[in-house]
């Protein structure tokens, strides 16, 4: 196998990465106008994993791809890839869930890749049907691609966009009173690592000596609840599912990760990683004395993991997207917090405004490693019982 490279790596100008810490765009060789993983020799593919290591989000301009291609180039950077999609083998329909009023479909081709976005499609990809929800409020929720329950995070979600809603740029207002102007649509990211930066001395040990657990069934639980503004908490507690309403749960299924990760990818840059919304308990282990404290007031968790995480919602901080139809976006979902943005919702009629995106994520057999190793740090990737 040829060991040369002829992808190039450019980073996203200054002005869009501001201190963003995201964002490159690969050039694929000339003789390759549509991405052929396996065409790509390991000089290739060690340059894509290079790429998203530094930049997190990279973007591959491109027309035509096959759907069944998404997983495979999913693979390169994730070699403990399942083939499950993460949200499960099939499309959530569960009324429970609150992924199910999504109504995302699967790619019968290729069941790895989700369809997701906006709007109402006949004869798609197989699927006679297509009604997709683009549910969120002006900023979604902030999240990774994972249920918090029964399966872990793929380390890469690929997005590919289809189809994207003409309709004028948007913006987003921020608490400093800075604004962003944003593509309608947009997907929006921050770096775990640049959340992590930004935290003062006190609150990086604390992170670092803290397991969050999620709650059972974490988005059943979430599910009545109305997210903040940001789209990084929840700021009034009361709206909870309770437990008997939420389907079958047991504790060695429901997620527990570290406050901060350590990427094999990037092995020397701590990444505070967690959804705001879903989480449950925090445990605390002083490294000097090795007593253990518990947060299990999920009103009190909330608050303390969004005091930390708020510092990062800020213009200069936020990379927003812009899509192109045909683009392709490959994001490290252990590596950031994302969300859809916009209003697309009050235009699902309007065929001028439908938005429809390939999403491919798999749940990783290997679970998420804390950044700081310490003896009864759990990195398992599900609650001890
Ligand atoms: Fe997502």
């Amino acid at each position: 196998m040829s060991e040369s490279t002829s992808l190039v790596v450019n980073l996203l100008p200054k002005n869009i990465r501001q201190s963003s810490a995201i964002g490159a765009e690969i050039q694929l060789a000339p003789g390759m106008p549509i991405l052929n993983v396996e065409e790509l020799t390991r000089k290739d593919e060690d340059t894509l994993r290079q790429a998203l290591l530094k930049n997190q989000v990279v973007i591959i301009k491109q027309k035509g791809i096959d759907p069944t291609v998404l997983p495979k180039l999913a693979k390169i950077f994730d070699s403990n890839a399942t083939d499950i999609h993460s949200a499960g083998e099939n499309a959530v329909s569960n009324p429970r869930n609150i992924l199910s009023a999504y109504k995302t479909g699967r790619i019968p081709r290729a069941p790895q890749v989700g369809i997701v976005g906006s709007g109402r499609f006949q004869d798609y990809e197989g699927i006679k049907e297509l009604e997709v929800v683009h549910l969120v409020g002006f900023s979604g929720w902030w999240h990774m691609d994972t249920p918090f329950y029964e399966r872990l995070p793929g380390e890469v979600t690929i997005l590919h966009s289809i189809r994207m809603p003409n309709m004028p740029d948007q913006k987003i207002k921020f608490p400093d009173g800075e604004e962003k102007q944003i593509a309608a649509g947009a997907t929006a990211f921050f770096s775990g690592a640049r959340a992590f930066e930004i935290l003062t001395p006190e609150e990086q040990e604390f992170a670092l000596n803290t397991t969050v657990t999620y709650a059972p069934q974490a988005y059943e639980y979430i599910r009545q609840c109305k997210a903040s503004e940001d789209g990084l908490t929840i700021p009034r507690f009361g709206r909870e599912v309770p437990v008997e309403k939420r389907s079958d749960w047991a504790w060695d299924k429901v997620a527990e990760h570290p406050m901060v990760w350590r990427n094999p990818l990037n092995p020397d840059r701590p990444f505070l990683q967690f959804h705001g919304c879903c989480v449950y308990k925090l445990t605390t282990r002083d490294p000097h004395t090795g007593a253990i404290t518990v947060l299990d007031n999920v009103e009190e968790v909330r608050k303390v993991v969004y005091n930390m995480q708020r510092k990062i919602y800020t213009a200069r901080n936020i990379y927003a997207h812009r899509w192109e139809e045909g683009g392709l976006v490959v994001f490290h979902n252990r590596g950031v917090m994302h969300s859809i943005t916009g209003q697309l919702l009050k235009h699902k009629e309007d065929d001028d405004k439908r938005r429809l995106l390939w999403q491919c994520t798999m749940t990783s057999t290997k679970p998420p490693k804390p950044f700081r190793d310490y003896e009864g740090v759990n990195d398992s990737g599900y609650a001890r019982v």
